[in-house]
């Protein structure tokens, strides 16, 4: 099946060629949204979409045109590159554009709310759908949709909008079910007690997920965890501990053979999301007076091991 460029309302900006981006563009074109790609080098872009079932879809990006100015733009980029790519991508922005940020890890959005005009609004999407890019075959990207999930979304900042947005159902129907929040930051610190303890351990160690449920690895989980919760509740997003141990258990059980990004991106070379993750829990202790020994050692380690 090819899914050609249709006209429609919706005027979607997607920047780069990276596993979510690419996931989420394939996904609003099947729905017959006009989506165009913002490249490093911007060019016409192929892509060999491998939906969640397994059937192959053919996708044709154009590169959003230099002198249209985007209402709309979905960035789903690396922690490490979101502030870079705001800033890059401004002067294409409208003057009352959305700006939909999705990232792992915490951290980035005081500095690229900086970067932003009044009347642009920043939104945060987390998702739990999973996906990966397949080595390029020719001219050709491939991305396989991994893994179904469901996805939260909030408007960002003081001047943030509580209705629903006419591209929402867009969306929704791309990466949902989708829920929208008013609040993202209580989720945001249930996602990060998960990959602060998963991303690392398995990376320094490099094991897949399910490893971690192994006796060799208890005393560091529960000490890392209480570790969490002390400052969760010290910045006031305290956790139900009970709940929050038993859905890190069950992380660790559905995604037993995985590799975690983490893991992944050390493997292949690649700059890992650490400073937005475990870094991002040592500033925020540090802010609140709290010193937290287990989760230095982790990020000490894993500086010394070299990602
Ligand atoms: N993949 C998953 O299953 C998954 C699931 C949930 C959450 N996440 C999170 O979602 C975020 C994105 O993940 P991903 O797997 O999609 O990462 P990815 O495959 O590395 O994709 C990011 C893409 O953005 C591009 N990019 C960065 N800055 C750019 C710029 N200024 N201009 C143009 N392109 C730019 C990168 O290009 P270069 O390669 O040239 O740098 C790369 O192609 C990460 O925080 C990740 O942890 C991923």
């Amino acid at each position: 099946m090819t899914n050609s460029i249709q006209q429609n309302s919706a005027d979607w900006l997607v920047v780069g060629k990276g596993a979510i981006g690419l996931l989420s563009a394939c996904r609003l074109q099947q729905k017959g949204e006009r989506v165009q790609l913002w490249l490093r080098q911007p060019a016409p872009l192929k892509v060999a979409f491998t939906a969640l079932e397994g059937s192959l879809q053919q996708h044709q990006f154009a590169p959003w045109p230099k002198d249209k100015a985007a209402k709309l733009a979905l960035i789903a980029v690396k922690a490490y590159d979101a502030l870079d790519c705001i800033r890059q991508l401004q002067p294409q922005l409208a003057e009352d554009a959305s700006l939909i940020l999705s990232h792992n890890g915490l951290g980035t959005l005081a500095s690229i709310q900086a970067e932003l005009k009044p009347k642009q609004q920043l939104w945060f999407l987390t998702t739990t759908h999973g996906a990966y890019i397949k080595a390029d075959k020719a001219a050709t990207r491939q991305v396989v949709h991994s893994g179904g999930g469901n996805s939260i979304l909030a408007a960002i900042g003081p001047n943030a909008i509580h209705q629903e947005p006419d591209w929402q159902r867009a969306l929704a129907k791309a990466l949902g079910p989708l829920q929208r929040v008013t609040d993202i930051q209580p989720f945001l610190w249930q996602k990060l007690l998960i990959n602060c303890l998963i991303n690392p351990l398995t990376a320094l160690h490099q094991v897949p997920n399910g490893a971690l449920a192994s006796p060799r690895f208890a005393a560091e989980l529960d000490g890392l965890f209480n570790e969490f919760c002390l400052l969760a509740a010290a910045v006031g997003y305290p956790q139900d501990q009970a709940a929050a141990w038993q859905q890190l258990q069950q992380v660790i059980q559905r995604t037993a053979s995985n590799r975690s990004s983490m893991l992944q991106d050390r493997l292949a070379g690649r700059r890992t999301e650490l400073a937005f993750i475990t870094g991002f829990v040592l500033r925020e202790a540090e802010r609140c007076g709290l010193v937290l020994p287990k989760h230095q050692q982790l990020y000490q380690q894993c500086q010394d091991a070299g990602f």
